[in-house]
């Protein structure tokens, strides 16, 4: 992992990893170094899309420039992820969950400069793929109404402020706008890969919502699909 950019003078601590990148608390800020290979328009999108969400109010965590091209200063959060609460014994995780994504989906799309879940599914995916998973975005969106996805939502990426303030959710280079069925779906995909033994867990948990989002099992099991086309092209990067 790349930690000799310059920016640090020693005194930086590790507070959380990512697939992506390290981040690091240094002189009251937090810190993402990317890894050297990472490409950079990528940075450059996630700092784009940081900013669009700043202007909706959903997470107040500013991204700022450093002297180093592949590393971001942010305000840090000074709090733990949901991931370690859990672990340490806490049982309102899904709750949580559940609720943040009501505050995404609820979110004012007025002038929201994010990217629409159509208009970028297809990168980097065989035309075979594309074929099967574009009908089914236009189909959702149609019929669902579109709103905020985070499209990335699980425990290491909501914090909770140790002062006892809202959770905060980070980590929004996958926001897109789309139905939020496949906000549900996103999560659905990456819970079935990394915790399939809490599956049931989240389904419980966001059933309820789900339900009055008019929400059908079909759907969602086509959403579920396009999710896992989206997710094992990303794995490739
Ligand atoms: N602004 C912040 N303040 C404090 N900790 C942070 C902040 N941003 C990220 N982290 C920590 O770093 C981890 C990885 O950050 P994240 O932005 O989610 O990276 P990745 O894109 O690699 O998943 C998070 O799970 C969290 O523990
Ligand atoms: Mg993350």
């Amino acid at each position: 992992m790349k930690t000799d950019s310059g920016i640090f003078d020693g005194t930086q601590t590790v507070i959380g990893h990512g697939a992506q990148a390290d981040v690091y608390r240094y002189h009251g800020y937090a810190y993402k170094v990317y890894r050297p290979d990472y490409n950079p328009e990528w940075i450059k999108f996630e700092k784009a899309q940081q900013s669009a969400v700043n202007e909706t109010g959903l997470c107040n965590v500013r991204y700022y420039d450093t002297d180093d091209l592949y590393t971001v200063k942010m305000d840090l959060i000074n709090g733990e992820t949901l991931e370690k609460k859990i672990l340490a014994g806490f049982e309102g995780g899904f709750d949580i969950l559940a609720e943040m994504f009501r505050k995404v989906h609820s979110a004012k799309l007025d002038g929201v400069k994010i990217p629409g879940l159509i208009d970028t599914a297809g990168f980097g995916v065989s035309e075979e793929n594309r074929q099967k998973i574009i009908p089914v975005i236009e189909r959702l969106s149609a019929k669902y109404g579109e709103c905020i996805c985070h499209l990335d939502m699980h425990f290491l990426n909501i914090m909770l402020p140790f002062d006892g303030t809202e959770p905060v959710i980070i980590d929004w280079i996958n926001a897109r706008i789309a139905p939020a069925v496949f906000d549900y779906a996103r999560t659905y995909v990456i819970l079935r890969e990394c915790a399939p033994e809490v599956l049931g867990m989240y389904e419980d948990a966001v059933a309820s919502d789900m339900r009055s989002l008019g929400i059908t099992d079909e759907d969602f099991a086509d959403a579920v699909m396009v999710s896992q086309v989206i997710r094992d092209r990303e794995k490739k990067d």
